[in-house]
């Protein structure tokens, strides 16, 4: 890192520093319910809200506690401006799907508009334009195809050769009207409304399986029952598969942001860079200054070098483009893709139409999780909707999802057997304070993490998940598995899924 701003020394999201969520008890007993959502973020909340006010009886759970999932760790960006991915839907699904999916994008927008006036909700909530630009030759023809797709699908924007922010660029594509917001803000008022039409929320309850006769019943870690004619799965990774095989389907990326001051004051917009390593930029406010948010370095999860890097990354782009006097937070996040980069939402599989899944919101959650739960709910309500097909998680296009699909298995083929084999000579004994390290304990692959008071904590680095091996993020003091993306705490508990079990310890003498 190229000067005196020190970066924070644990990760901590903004959004969750000014916003505590309300707190609710465990699942002690098994009960009964209409509906029953798995996972307090975004969609599991905006889907809670829908159904209560239409006097549905619904129990949400939640694996932790409520909005620290990725919706704790977003961006918070409401846009239909998902990248360049316009042309790309119109080559592989056709004009007409892809308009829906910029459709979709747009209502969520109007939801979460209405659902502000409505409530009154204070959510630092601003209309922005949002900006796609790049530096490089190879984008700026890119950028002009993307512009082309604009004009076929109606959408609103212009190819310009400069923007609001002060950074010199070649070309950027302009989508006109989007918008910003406090993600917890907004949702915390959510979950107060959903609660008082009845709402029963637990929280630290960790749903592990479905038994499925005629209803679903999801079965807890504590054994306890929920029976339910409805499962929503709104917990990122779906913990139940029903043979839907999803781990085959997507693979998880981490990205980070950091949050910093800059002698400047923000000019508005929202901005993303079209080439790698990827840029995200955009502003909120901090005791009445401007925070700006940069985000990016994405990789695969558990396939990155020392993830401080990224960090560090970041911090050296602000510092040159902007200048910082102030490095206030830093945090990632993980994001799951699709084969062919539409979320999976709708049924899990034909045979149980009543288990829901979404997940797959390649780093896009406030629009895509506000139209799952608006997608789903609308199915569970009888309302006709119409994106299930787009969504329908039983789809598979031929191209170019196959090309993908084979070559994220023979990804994870290669860390499922690659980590196993892999030797490594480090020794306990070398470790600092705040370092880990991977060593092999009785011929067994093991991860061991030295704390800043010198204390030392061991881990089978086998993933509870599948099996693959468990690689150390430096930067979030994580265990991250390569393959799906579970992550693990340095005591091996689970942070997120798919796996639902520990890490299994490991004494170290
Ligand atoms: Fe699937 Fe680890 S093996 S997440």
């Amino acid at each position: 890192m190229s000067n005196s701003v020190n970066m924070p020394q644990f990760p901590q999201a903004f959004w969750r520093d000014f916003v505590s969520p309300p707190e609710f008890p465990n699942l002690n007993e098994s009960v009964k319910t209409d509906t029953a959502i798995v996972g307090g973020g975004i969609t599991g909340v905006t889907a809670a809200y829908l159904l209560c006010k239409e006097g549905i009886n619904v129990t949400l759970i939640d694996a932790g506690s409520l909005l620290n999932g990725v919706t704790g760790h977003t961006t918070a960006k409401i846009t239909a401006q998902h990248g360049m991915i316009y042309d790309e839907f119109i080559q592989h699904f056709g004009k007409e799907k892809a308009s829906l999916y910029y459709q979709a994008c747009m209502e969520a927008k109007t939801f979460i508009e209405d659902t502000i006036k409505t409530h009154r909700i204070d959510c630092d909530y601003s209309q922005e334009d949002a900006y796609i630009f790049t530096n490089s030759q190879e984008y700026v023809y890119q950028l002009e195809k993307e512009k082309k797709a604009y004009e076929e699908l109606d959408i609103p924007g212009e190819l310009v050769n400069s923007m609001p922010l002060n950074i010199s660029v070649k070309s950027a594509l302009k989508m006109d009207n989007q918008a910003q917001f406090h993600p917890l803000k907004y949702l915390k008022v959510l979950i107060d409304e959903a609660v008082k039409n009845g709402l029963k929320i637990y929280e630290n309850t960790t749903a592990v399986d479905i038994e499925y006769n005629k209803h679903p019943t999801i079965i807890t870690r504590d054994e306890h029952r929920i029976n339910c004619n409805y499962v929503i799965q709104a917990s990122h990774y779906p913990f139940y598969d029903g043979q839907g095989f999803y781990p085959t389907r997507m693979y998880p990326e981490r990205s980070y942001i950091i949050a910093v001051k800059t002698p400047d004051k923000f000019p508005g917009g929202m901005y993303i860079n079209a080439e790698s390593p990827s840029r995200s930029i955009r502003s909120t406010s901090m005791n009445g200054e401007d925070l700006w948010l940069i985000a990016g370095e994405k990789h695969k999860t558990g396939q990155g070098e020392s993830t401080i890097k990224h960090y560090e990354a970041l911090h050296d782009y602000a510092e040159k483009q902007f200048g910082i006097s102030e490095f206030v937070y830093r945090w990632s996040a993980q994001d799951l893709t699709t084969v062919d980069k539409v979320p999976y939402i709708g049924s899990v599989t034909k045979n149980e139409e009543n288990v829901y899944v979404a997940t797959g919101y390649r780093k896009w959650g406030m629009t895509n999780g506000t139209i799952a739960a608006k997608t789903i709910t609308d199915h569970i309500l009888g309302n006709d909707n119409s994106y299930s097909n787009l969504f329908t998680p039983s789809r598979l296009k031929a191209d170019p999802s196959v090309r993908n699909f084979i070559s994220m298995n023979a990804d994870v083929a290669k860390h499922l057997i690659g980590g196993k084999l892999e030797y490594t000579n480090d020794t306990i004994k070398d470790l600092n304070p705040d370092e880990a390290t991977v060593t092999r304990i009785k011929g067994k692959r093991t991860g061991v993490y030295k704390d800043q008071d010198n204390q030392l904590y061991g881990v089978d680095t086998t993933c509870k998940h599948l099996g693959c091996e468990v690689n150390w993020n430096s930067g979030d003091r994580t265990w991250d598995c390569p393959c799906h993306g579970s992550r693990y705490s340095y005591t091996g508990e689970v942070i997120e899924g798919p796996a639902k079990e520990p890490l299994n310890k490991v004494e170290l003498e």
